[in-house]
């Protein structure tokens, strides 16, 4: 077992497309490897998602994982972890719905964002078999981000930016004039 070294905002791999894995490539001892690593680091930097690419593997792999004892998100429910392989996504519902996301890729920023609420992901499982899942709400928006990653795709190419425009921070700035209140329509997520 052993932390990895997360990429930040940057390094190329982390722009790059990471190429779908065989039937032979997903059962192997290099992939489970990779997996117990991910797990490794994703807990050592608290965070509920971590895609390949992140670790400076340009593959279609990512994890996913929260539970409702994490304090930081204690509304959202709980998703065991999963281990989403050559993963694709069919929009459900266009709904658009907004989350301060934030990324162990771009760490000390935040950034609003809109996606569509509900989506299904059809993938490989780690025993090589076909799964899908229909994620809505904060766990759609946890999905999106994750994939993107898998396209070389960060968050903060989706914040709408510009003059009068106040959706990208700091984090420090973020805690002081940004903060959700109680009632909004956005909740905050980080992979
Ligand atoms: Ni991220």
């Amino acid at each position: 077992m052993a932390i990895r070294k997360v990429a930040r905002m940057g390094h190329p791999v982390l722009r790059q497309k990471g190429r779908k894995l065989s039937a032979k490539e997903i059962q192997s001892p290099e992939i489970r490897q990779l997996v117990t690593d991910m797990i490794e680091t994703m807990d050592e930097y608290g965070g509920i998602g971590l895609a390949a690419p992140q670790v400076h593997e340009s593959i279609q792999l990512a994890l996913l994982g929260f539970d409702e004892e994490s304090d930081r998100y204690p509304e959202m429910g709980n998703q065991d972890l999963l281990v989403v392989i050559n993963p694709t996504v069919t929009v459900l519902d266009k709904t658009p719905q907004s989350f301060w996301e934030g990324c162990l890729s771009v760490p000390g920023l935040r950034g609003l964002v809109t996606r569509p609420r509900k989506i299904r992901v059809d993938f490989t499982d780690l025993e090589g078999k076909p799964q899908s899942i229909e994620p809505e709400g904060f766990l759609a928006t946890v999905f999106q981000h994750e994939l993107d990653h898998l396209d070389g795709i960060l968050y903060i190419d989706r914040v709408e930016q510009g003059p009068g425009v106040t959706k990208f921070a700091f984090q420090e700035e973020y805690d002081r004039y940004l903060t959700p209140e109680p009632g909004d329509e956005v909740g905050e997520m980080d992979d």
